[in-house]
């Protein structure tokens, strides 16, 4: 799930409803209404457009229409953008959903502000970062917002490794989610997660094991990489999606918000 790109097929992604029941633990209205906070305070542009990285189901698309700005969706697995526009398909605005790869795509539409949730930068080398900030760059207005939920690694991603279970029930599906977190290359810092997925959907049983391999972006390699460009800024990074409570020091923060800006 974290930053990483996955080494063989994104079986979970293929079954939008068990993705779904498996991420409902999270608190969407919640994370809506921060999205909406972050752009009040922030941008200097009036957003109309608003553009998701790795978009899948779209959870927040609903909510950000009927806050009255257009949607648009980027995801490379046809069924969760599939799964996404017919659940919204009754909005008095229509979603618009590309099928394309987050490390290098073009669309047509120029945006204002956009995000990406979950770590879901699935970028696995230096090439592949910078190739998928030159498309954001493409895409963005001057001015334009990128916000990024759990992208950069603050911490040390083993520490968690005996907390990574949980079991999630909804509308009849059960979840059984766990991650083991293991480290390949110090210097580099690559990292494989192994990640089971069980199911018991009203009696019928299948099993996701889904390996990742990651590159952790830490906090100085991200500043010194946005530094290094001439197309974007750093504006911030926060804890516990909290503008009050930005992060400090060497803060072992487990889901970092981080802003950037076009200019
Ligand atoms: C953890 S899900 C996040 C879904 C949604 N944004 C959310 O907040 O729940 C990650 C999504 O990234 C998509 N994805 C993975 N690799 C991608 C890539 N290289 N380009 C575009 N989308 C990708 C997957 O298909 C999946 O829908």
């Amino acid at each position: 799930m974290n930053k990483t790109r996955k080494v063989h097929k994104l079986m979970l992604y293929d079954y939008p409803e068990y993705y779904e029941t498996a991420f409902s633990f999270r608190n969407i209205e919640k994370e809506t209404l921060f999205l909406h906070e972050c752009i009040k305070r922030f941008s200097k542009n009036e957003v109309h457009n608003i553009f998701e990285i790795g978009c899948g189901n779209a959870p927040h698309a609903g909510m950000l229409t009927n806050l009255g700005y257009s949607y648009h969706g980027l995801d490379l697995n046809r069924n969760m953008l599939d799964y996404a526009a017919y659940q919204w398909k009754d909005l008095p605005q229509k979603i618009k959903l590309h099928e394309a790869n987050m490390i290098e795509f073009t669309y047509p539409v120029k945006q204002d502000f956009a995000f990406v949730m979950l770590g879901s930068l699935y970028l696995n080398n230096y090439d592949e970062i910078t190739s998928h900030f030159d498309s954001m760059s493409r895409l963005l207005n001057k001015d334009g917002l990128y916000f990024l939920d759990w992208c950069i690694q603050f911490g040390d991603p083993l520490v968690h490794n005996d907390n990574n279970k949980f079991i999630i029930e909804k509308d009849g599906i059960k979840v059984e989610s766990e991650f083991k977190i293991k480290l390949l290359d110090k210097k580099e810092q690559m990292y494989e997660e192994v990640w089971t997925i069980k199911i018991n959907d009203r009696g019928r049983h299948k099993q996701f094991d889904m390996i990742e391999r990651n590159k952790a972006i830490l906090p100085e390699q991200f500043l010194q990489f946005i530094k290094s460009r001439d197309d974007f800024e750093f504006i911030g990074w926060w804890k516990e999606w909290n503008f009050n409570h930005p992060i400090e020091n060497n803060d072992n923060v487990i889901r970092p918000i981080v802003l950037i800006q076009k200019i």
